[in-house]
């Protein structure tokens, strides 16, 4: 996640940059992936690390944030490839650039401030912009298609399971009514009756809206979807001392990534009591952050975005 002022984009501060170029511990001559390039932050921090000689992969599903850290890498250095993909589609994009092995993979999860607050974007319940929260603009299904067609029990499930809202159901059924009156096509739109849906429900510390909105955006990038399988798959791709870093924003995501990093590790991951543990305990990996790292309090100050970040790390043997 990325912090700006004025516009998208004008100040970009990556979060955990430092600690995640630690764990990554580039080095010069370095074959390394950035699965969600972003604006480019920690890919820069990466390329100033690999010269001379090393190559950059760099990933994106949003075209527009892709061009934007074109523009800044190319000021570094020209040893990266940016891709317009989705990230789940690394295994197919290392067998077809014939990288080999790689030195590491970083994976900066969620949406990104640029897409946050461009409002044209339709992902904050603070603009009044079409409901659209697309981060890959040349997929078809939008967050309005979801609101507008799902069953008042799919609605409720996708707010349940993705925003943990308690209130889940109750904000389905005045979706689902206010529907039926006129489409509901704009953020402030839904915003304004999530809202409704809390009322008399006392001081709130975040926007009614925050979880909504927070379940519609993972459901419409599917962005839970196949993240273990990707792990997995991604991990395949290390050399042997090769490692994997990844900062999540959410405790949905933030589990998916300390389970499978764990059963890389030969960890329990089942949760039975030892006698009962079925866990093959195979292990591939070594763990390096057995509790996550979270960003430091001078980097909360200067952003206080950060402050639900959850860094996870591990080496292949
Ligand atoms: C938190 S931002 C990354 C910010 C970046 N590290 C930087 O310093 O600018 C997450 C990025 O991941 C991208 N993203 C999310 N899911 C993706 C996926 N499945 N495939 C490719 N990119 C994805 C988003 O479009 C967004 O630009």
């Amino acid at each position: 996640m990325t912090n700006h002022a004025g516009n998208p984009g004008d100040a970009h501060i990556p979060v955990m940059l430092e600690e995640a170029l630690d764990h990554l511990r580039c080095k010069p001559g370095g074959t390394y992936v950035d699965a969600t390039v972003g604006l480019g932050g920690h890919s820069q921090g990466i390329l100033e690390k690999i010269q001379p000689g090393g190559l950059l992969i760099g990933i994106d599903r949003d075209k527009e944030t892709l061009e934007r850290a074109q523009a800044r890498l190319k000021q570094i250095s020209n040893g990266f490839r940016l891709l317009h993909d989705n990230y789940k589609n690394l295994p197919l994009i290392l067998n077809n650039l014939a990288t080999g092995p790689v030195d590491g993979i970083l994976l900066d999860l969620g949406v990104s401030s640029y897409q946050l607050l461009s409002p044209e974007r339709g992902f904050s319940f603070h603009s009044d912009a079409m409901l659209d929260m697309r981060m890959d603009r040349t997929q078809q299904w939008t967050a309005a298609d979801l609101v507008n067609t799902l069953s008042e029990t799919e609605l409720a499930d996708v707010i349940y399971r993705y925003g943990e809202e308690r209130l889940s159901r109750r904000i389905a059924a005045a979706i689902v009514l206010e529907r039926s009156k006129a489409p509901i096509t704009r953020c402030a739109q839904l915003a304004e009756i999530v809202s409704r849906a809390f009322k008399a429900r006392g001081h709130q510390s975040i926007h009614p809206a925050t979880r909504t909105f927070q379940a519609l955006r993972i459901a419409v990038n599917e962005e839970l979807e196949g993240l273990e399988e990707f792990l997995s798959e991604a991990f395949g791709f290390l050399k042997p001392q090769g490692r994997m870093v990844v900062i999540a924003f959410h405790s949905l995501e933030d589990r998916i990534v300390k389970k499978t990093f764990r059963r890389l590790a030969g960890q329990c991951v089942c949760e039975a009591p030892p006698e009962l543990c079925r866990c093959p305990r195979q292990v591939l990996a070594c763990l390096l952050t057995p509790r996550p790292v979270t960003p430091s309090p001078e980097e909360l100050a200067a952003n206080p975005r950060a402050r639900s970040a959850r860094l996870r790390s591990l080496e292949r043997i």
